[in-house]
């Protein structure tokens, strides 16, 4: 049998150049918690056992992690002692001589090809670690080499200045062979300047006891640790570029990649064309040969192939788009599907609601879903015809090829094929225009006769009352 590997996760540290109230590892990038990116990897690269180690009381990064990854182990580690104590935390996750994969889980962009190269390099040496050329080496743990070999791997604080100028650094992702990693890990003591159980000093011990270490370098971009808010949205720069040429290649048309945010689940069918500035939240898919139009958000919701959506529209979670859709400008769409070829081309909000196939919503319809306190469903069927302007009080069905006059305000279930008219009978009052013109021609008494009427007490309100009553009169 292959030999087996457990990924363990550190999220101990506490996070507090994050200024949050919300622990570190799950500040979201592309929409996701930093750990779930990490854990993502860790899972692709082919780990067998998921192991997190969190601080003390963290319930709510041991919860976002069970979540995420369900099987996950999670374990605490009571002391923040540094990152060997650290891993030694889990160890019972490696108990049975698993090979040990450590990542960090404030390091969100590691792809899993790098972690499988590193797990790979464990078929030469008991350590591998994964390094980069850091434009700025401060603050990194420096790779010392000799004859192009790792020797050992030494902190910052604790570095020669000779040793400060190596530029080739630590990116905190090692694999421990899983015949040594437990000797090794206990061997480790706390003799630097921190008082600190390094897990860098793995390295120098596998080479004194002669098992060999390795380096496999990756570009520094993918190795970024997030401390802060603007590494946060570093590392989210780098992830949307990553997520929008992966797009570009699987054939979607990207008018402007830099102003079109996606979610790291975005899913695209092919020949797919985004519009500039929108914005996929999170669990959005695609069909093929769809059209996002300008300044659109989309957040939970499926968009049938060849459906058009936007400019300017608004897909909520729940929003289901059947085949040939089309979602127009100022359009809200929540928890309702619309079927095949239905329209809502302007100015609506639909939901709660099913629409059936081919059913055109005019202009300013609005579900009415929620009555303060319950949200309650609209039904309508094939081929309706929803008239601009109609308010469908909820709960209400609406049948197939109904028709809805505009401006109805519609409370009631309305049977396939018929008509339904909510709202006030139009009154034409014949030549009143001509008779209201003659009026004020013949007698100006009359018009300073007609505010003196009003049943208004102060002064003030009587000149409103006479000056509506004027522009009322030249319509
Ligand atoms: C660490 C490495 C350094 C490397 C750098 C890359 C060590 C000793 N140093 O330094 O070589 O260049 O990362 O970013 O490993 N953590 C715990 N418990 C602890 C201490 C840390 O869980 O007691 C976790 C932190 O949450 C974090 C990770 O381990 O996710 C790294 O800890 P941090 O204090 O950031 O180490 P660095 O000083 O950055
Ligand atoms: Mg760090």
């Amino acid at each position: 049998m292959a030999q087996r590997t457990t990924v363990v996760v550190l999220a101990a540290g506490e996070g507090t150049r994050m200024k949050s109230a919300l622990p570190k590892v799950l500040h979201c990038i592309a929409a996701k918690p930093m750990v779930a990116h990490v854990l993502a990897a860790a899972r692709a690269c082919g780990a067998d056992r998921l192991a997190l180690v969190a601080g003390p009381g963290r319930e709510d990064v041991a919860a976002a992690a069970r979540q995420i990854a369900p099987g996950i182990s999670v374990f605490t580690q009571h002391e923040r002692r540094g990152t060997a104590h650290a891993v030694l935390a889990a160890r019972d996750a490696f108990a049975k001589g698993e090979n040990v994969l450590v990542l960090f889980g404030d390091t969100p962009l590691l792809r899993p090809e790098s972690l499988r190269e590193l797990r790979a390099a464990l078929s030469g040496a008991a350590v591998a670690v994964l390094g980069f050329r850091a434009k700025n080496p401060r603050g990194y743990g420096r790779l010392l080499t000799e004859n192009g070999k790792l020797v050992a791997i030494r902190e910052e604080n604790d570095a020669t200045e000779a040793e400060r100028a190596v530029d080739l650094c630590n990116a905190g992702v090692m694999a421990l062979a899983g015949k040594h990693a437990l000797s090794l890990l206990s061997a480790i003591d706390n003799r630097n300047r921190k008082q600190e159980f390094y897990l860098t000093d793995a390295v120098a011990l596998a080479v004194s006891r002669n098992l060999g270490a390795a380096v496999i370098e990756a570009p520094e971009e993918e190795v970024m640790g997030v401390n802060d808010r603007k590494q946060l949205s570093e590392a989210e720069a780098v992830l949307q570029k990553r997520l929008r040429d992966a797009a570009m290649d699987a054939g979607v048309t990207l008018t402007a990649p830099e102003t079109v945010f996606l979610s790291a689940d975005t899913k695209f069918g092919r020949d797919v064309v985004v519009e500039p500035n929108v914005v996929f939240g999170p669990g959005v898919t695609i069909g093929d040969n769809v059209t996002i139009r300008a300044f659109s958000h989309l957040e939970g919701a499926t968009v049938g192939s060849n459906a058009r959506v936007g400019p300017f529209a608004r897909l909520r979670p729940g929003a289901k788009l059947a085949a040939e859709v089309h979602i127009g400008n100022f359009v809200e769409v929540k928890e309702a599907t619309l079927g095949k070829g239905a329209k809502a081309n302007h100015l609506a909000y639909i939901g709660d609601a099913s629409v059936g196939e081919g059913t055109n919503i005019g202009a300013g319809t609005i579900t009415c879903n929620y009555d303060g306190k319950n949200k309650h469903r609209t039904e309508i069927g094939n081929r309706a015809f929803i008239g601009t302007n109609s308010s469908l009080v909820a709960p209400v069905k609406i049948g197939d090829r109904a028709y809805i006059g505009s401006g109805s305000v519609i409370v009631a279930d309305v049977p396939a094929d018929a008509l339904a008219l909510g709202r006030g009978r139009q009154f034409v009052k014949k030549d009143w225009a001509k008779q209201q013109a003659q009026g004020s021609k013949n007698g100006s008494k009359q018009k300073k006769a007609a505010p003196a009427k009003q049943k208004t007490g102060n002064k003030s309100a009587k000149r409103k009352a006479a000056k509506l009553g004027k522009k009322g009169r030249k319509r």
